[in-house]
């Protein structure tokens, strides 16, 4: 069965038939079922009231300094407050409480580094860390409300470096690792930081791989809104240093008190900015605040990965720099009383077996990772992850993207013991949580849907119109009600806001995934239904590719498109139309490819350049990427009638075959 993921427009036929005709459903076993947190009267219990299911959950899992008294407001659509009168500490619920609470010996951290290196942060030692970093970036005149952009690795002082944000009001800004350094000044030039936090490097496949050098780039040109840099030395390579702009974390942090008082800070407090591509124009700050994206992650991640948090071990694989390590690696599993895991490296260094390796030495129970990585385990074989003891794991769980029927039965078989339920989880930088996805023991799971919205969110599959269309139909994914960890905005463009989310269809919250109903009423995700590409879960733009290849001067035009890749879902494939004499580079592929990775990062390098004569384009100028796609995807050109000039297609094909 082949699944395609490259949009709900895109869906061949048979694809969307198999979609229909998925009858594998496996039950949760007995004794998974009985031991399971979340049970089947959940979701009447939330749908019957859901303001009052999720302030019951809020109090719940959460330890409020001031109790709050109202819910949900909802009276300024599309601007909506939790819990608004109360107060809350993320890093007193992620950290002290537990030590307070008797907990303090438990391991909240194992750290693996990519060349081997571990380190085990209990609950204590954890809170103490967090206590002197805030005590550290107040020093440096960091003050509640203040922006702090963060560019690390994998490492544990990220960790440390958010719940220290959080602890004292600052607002974080995580930049990924792998984005350039002009990238990286744009996010700070928007949110105004004041303070960056960064590594002099990482390990990459057994190699030094460097962070500091993009910030020094980022900062060398005046007019930016940084005072002071604090590096952590991870991997020991020389940097440059700017004297009273640069400081090193073990000379600060370091040296800093570890008593600090946690205080509560308005639910409404913005806790951290994140920016992620759009289909027009610059990254879009998406803004979380405290206390219902709060109670919206622990409460997903104690029901969607059956979190018992005395005797399981978590595993998430995402990188901090994305929303997943947000949610699920630095806030949910620490607020829960969690033990996880948190690696460096890539699965392959030094060996592809390293993932199991892993698990098999921390005897991981719940793993959380992405069809991209499950889909690569599968190209390697699986006589790799035979070599290890897998036993341990009782649950797995897959994020990013669409994953294949054949990946996700290869995930359950393979490493899943032919027995651990898989949960798909549906989700998006912008919803802060787990929107969809089965229960684990009350779902029977079915290979490829993420099946059921949460309890207490309101999500439907509607026609252009905005109608609900009946079960066995497909049509646009959205959220009818507002729920705890929504996005707030966009930091400062109110206006981007309503325009990208709630102007598509009136009073809905419009999330730019193509979705579809099955017979039994689950949902099916079919990938985005905007430019907006999905590479290995990452998301990127057409439009901002597009407009760094044109910012080359040896560009005159540029198409973006998402082609379905086997390995990441999609891969960047580019037509470029060259000036005058590049036409002779021989390398200018070479040339292009390094330069959008100076102007985005390396993950927005093209997998592919064709460089061509013409684009295909409607009477009206747009460019018609459905065209480009069937070039790229190899398949025959569809119908091409509204071109402008229809021996385009006809002048691409000759120039691509000679
Ligand atoms: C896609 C990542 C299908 C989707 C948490 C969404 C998925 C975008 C799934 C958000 C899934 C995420 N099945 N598609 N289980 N999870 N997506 O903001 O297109 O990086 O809109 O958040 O990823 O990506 P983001």
């Amino acid at each position: 069965m082949s699944f395609d993921t490259t949009g709900a427009d895109n869906q061949s036929g048979d694809a969307l038939e198999n979609l229909l005709t998925e009858n594998r459903h496996f039950e949760p076993s007995a004794e998974f079922a009985a031991n399971a947190i979340v049970q089947a009267g959940e979701y009447a219990k939330a749908n019957a009231d859901r303001p009052a299911f999720w302030a019951e959950k809020s109090r719940e899992l959460l330890s409020w300094s001031k109790p709050f008294t109202k819910s949900l407001d909802w009276s300024n659509p599309p601007f909506a407050t939790w819990f608004e009168d109360g107060e809350i500490n993320a890093a007193y619920n992620a950290l002290d409480r537990h030590v307070e609470a008797g907990n303090g010996d438990r391991v909240a951290i194992h750290f693996e580094g990519e060349p081997g290196d571990t380190r085990t942060y209990t609950y204590a030692q954890l809170t103490e860390e967090v206590k002197k970093a805030a005590n550290a970036f107040e020093s440096l005149g960091l003050a509640k409300g203040d922006r702090v952009a963060v560019y690390l690795p994998m490492i544990p002082e990220a960790v440390i470096t958010l719940l220290a944000c959080a602890r004292i009001g600052a607002i974080h800004s995580v930049v990924f690792g792998g984005f350039s350094a002009d990238a990286l000044r744009s996010r700070i030039d928007d949110a105004e930081a004041k303070l960056v936090v960064t590594a002099d490097g990482t390990f990459r496949r057994g190699k030094p791989s460097s962070l500091k050098p993009a910030v020094d780039e980022a900062l060398a040109n005046p007019g930016h809104s940084v005072t002071n840099v604090v590096v952590v030395k991870r991997n020991g390579e020389d940097v440059n240093w700017v004297e009273g702009r640069d400081v090193w974390w073990d000379d600060t942090v370091g040296t800093a008190s570890a008593e600090h008082t946690a205080v509560g800070h308005a639910s409404e407090h913005p806790l951290f900015i994140l920016y992620t591509s759009g289909t027009t124009g610059k990254p879009k700050g998406i803004l979380h605040t405290t206390g219902g994206y709060l109670t919206q992650a622990a409460y997903t991640h104690r029901a969607v990965f059956d979190l018992h948090p005395e005797t399981d071990v978590f595993w998430c694989t995402a990188d901090v720099g994305w929303v997943t390590g947000h949610s699920y690696v630095t806030y949910a599993p620490l607020i829960n009383g969690a033990t996880q895991v948190m690696y460096e490296g890539t699965p392959d260094s030094p060996h592809q077996g390293r993932f199991w390796e892993i698990v098999e030495k921390y005897k991981v129970s719940i793993l959380y990772t992405a069809p991209t990585a499950i889909r690569t385990f599968m190209k390697w074989g699986e006589d790799i992850p035979a070599k290890y003891d897998l036993s341990s794991i009782r649950l797995l769980g897959s994020v990013g993207e669409p994953i294949n029927p054949e990946a996700w039965m290869w995930y359950r078989r393979v490493i899943g013991g032919n027995n651990a339920p898989i949960v798909d989880t549906w989700w998006q930088t912008e919803t802060g949580a787990i929107m969809i996805a089965p229960l684990p023991g009350v779902t029977s799971t079915k290979p490829g849907s993420a099946q059921v919205p949460m309890p207490g969110i309101a999500v439907d599959v509607v026609d252009e119109l905005g109608a609900s269309v009946p079960h066995g139909h497909g049509g646009y994914l959205v959220i009818r009600e507002p729920w705890p960890s929504m996005l707030r905005g966009i930091w400062g463009d109110n206006d981007r806001y309503k325009d990208t989310y709630w102007s598509r269809f009136d009073g809905m919250y419009f999330a730019g995934d193509g979705a579809k109903w099955d017979e039994d009423g689950d949902v099916w995700l079919l990938g985005r239904v905007d430019d907006v590409m999905n590479v290995s879960g990452h998301r990127l733009s057409t439009t901002e590719i597009e407009s760094a290849l044109v910012s080359h001067p040896s560009v005159a035009e540029a198409a973006v498109v998402g082609a379905a890749d086997e390995t990441t879902g999609q891969a960047v494939v580019a037509f470029v139309i060259l000036r005058g004499s590049a036409v002779e580079d021989a390398d200018i592929v070479t040339t292009l490819r390094n330069h959008v990775g100076r102007e985005i990062g390396p993950i927005a390098k093209p997998k592919t350049i064709l460089v061509v004569p013409e684009l295909p384009k409607t009477r009206s100028g747009k460019i018609m990427r459905r065209l480009l796609k069937d070039v790229a995807e190899g398949r025959e050109v569809g119908d091409s009638s509204t071109l402008a000039d229809n021996t385009v297609m006809n002048q691409i094909a000759a120039s691509l075959k000679a």
